[in-house]
C-alpha cells in the first residue's frame, strides 16, 4: 500500500452491512463542510465507475444471462476479488486521487479492508492483499463493530432486498475476518480504530469527529515540510469545532 502525500486526507469507514458506516461517513462529511467550511467529499465502494456498476448488479443478484434473463450469473470468488480491486484502481484514478490532490479530504464508505474481510471468506488473505498492494493507504480507518444480529435487524427495517453477503451466518464470519485483518494491518503500521457501533448515532459520530481531529493535529504537528501538512489556520478551525448536535443529525437523517 502506498503512503498518501497529497494535501487531502483519506479517511475510510468500514463495517458489516447494517453497521451504520454509511450514515457515519455522511455525517463526517457534513461536519467538515458545515462546521469547518472545509472541503470534504463522500464516496463509496463499489464505486459509480463501470466495474463498480457490474459489481452492484452481481451483489443484488441482477446479473443475468444474455440468453436466459431468468438465469442468475454469479461471479466466482476470485473474479469478484479481482473486480473489487479493479474498481478500486479506477475509483482511485478518477475520483479519489484528483480530490486529494486538490486538498479535499476524501471520506470513503468501504475500501480495501472490505475486500480483505469479505473476500477472505473464500480466498487466501495474502492473495487479496497482493492484488490490492498498489492501492493508496488510508490515513485513518474506522471499523464500526456491531454484533451481526443487530446488523440483520437494522437491514430488515431499511431494505426490501437482501444482498450477497447479508445473512447472519455470513456476517458472523465476516466479522471474525475483519477482526483478524485489522490485527494484521495494525501490525503493519496502519491506523485503524475499532468503535462500538451499537451505541447511539450521535455518540459514534462524536468519537469519529474527535479521532479525526487528532489525526489532523498530528499532521499539523509533523511540520516536515511535505505536502501532507495541515495548515495552522485549518487546524485552529478544526480544533474549535464540536461534533454535530443531535438535532443537526436528525435533520440530516430526515433530509
Ligand atoms: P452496498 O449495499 O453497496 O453497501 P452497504 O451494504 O455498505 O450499503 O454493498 C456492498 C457490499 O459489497 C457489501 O456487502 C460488502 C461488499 N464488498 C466486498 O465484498 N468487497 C469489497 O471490496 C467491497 C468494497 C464491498
Amino acid at each position: 500500500m502506498t503512503v498518501n502525500t497529497y494535501p487531502g486526507k483519506l479517511i475510510v469507514l468500514e463495517g458489516l452491512d447494517g453497521s451504520g458506516q454509511t450514515t457515519q461517513a455522511q455525517l463526517l462529511v457534513k461536519w467538515f463542510q458545515d462546521k469547518r467550511g472545509q472541503l470534504a467529499y463522500y464516496t463509496k465502494e463499489p464505486s459509480d465507475g463501470p466495474v463498480g456498476a457490474i459489481l452492484k448488479l452481481v451483489l443484488s443478484h441482477r446479473l443475468t444471462s444474455p440468453t436466459d434473463k431468468r438465469e442468475h450469473r454469479p461471479l466466482d470468488p476470485a473474479t469478484m476479488a479481482l473486480a473489487f480491486a479493479a474498481d478500486r484502481a479506477d475509483h482511485l484514478h478518477h475520483e479519489i486521487v484528483p480530490k486529494l490532490r486538490d486538498g479535499v479530504h476524501v471520506i470513503s464508505d468501504r475500501y480495501y479492508l472490505s475486500s480483505l474481510a469479505y473476500q477472505s471468506i473464500d480466498l487466501e488473505y495474502k492473495w487479496i492483499r497482493e492484488i490490492n498492494q498498489h492501492a493508496l493507504g488510508p490515513d485513518l480507518t474506522f471499523f464500526f463493530d456491531v454484533p451481526p444480529p443487530i446488523c440483520v435487524k437494522r437491514m430488515q427495517s431499511q431494505r426490501w432486498h437482501v444482498e450477497l453477503y447479508e445473512d447472519l451466518h455470513m456476517l458472523e464470519k465476516v466479522r471474525r475476518n475483519y477482526q483478524e485483518c485489522i490485527r494484521q494491518l495494525q501490525l503493519a503500521g496502519e491506523k485503524i480504530e475499532a468503535v462500538d457501533g451499537s451505541q447511539p448515532v450521535a455518540e459514534v459520530h462524536s468519537i469519529v469527529v474527535n479521532r479525526t481531529k487528532q489525526l489532523l493535529r498530528a499532521f499539523a504537528a509533523a511540520n516536515d515540510g511535505t505536502r501532507s501538512r495541515v495548515s495552522e489556520e485549518q487546524l485552529a478551525l478544526i480544533m474549535g469545532t464540536e461534533p454535530l448536535t443531535e438535532s443537526e443529525i436528525a435533520s440530516h437523517q430526515e433530509g
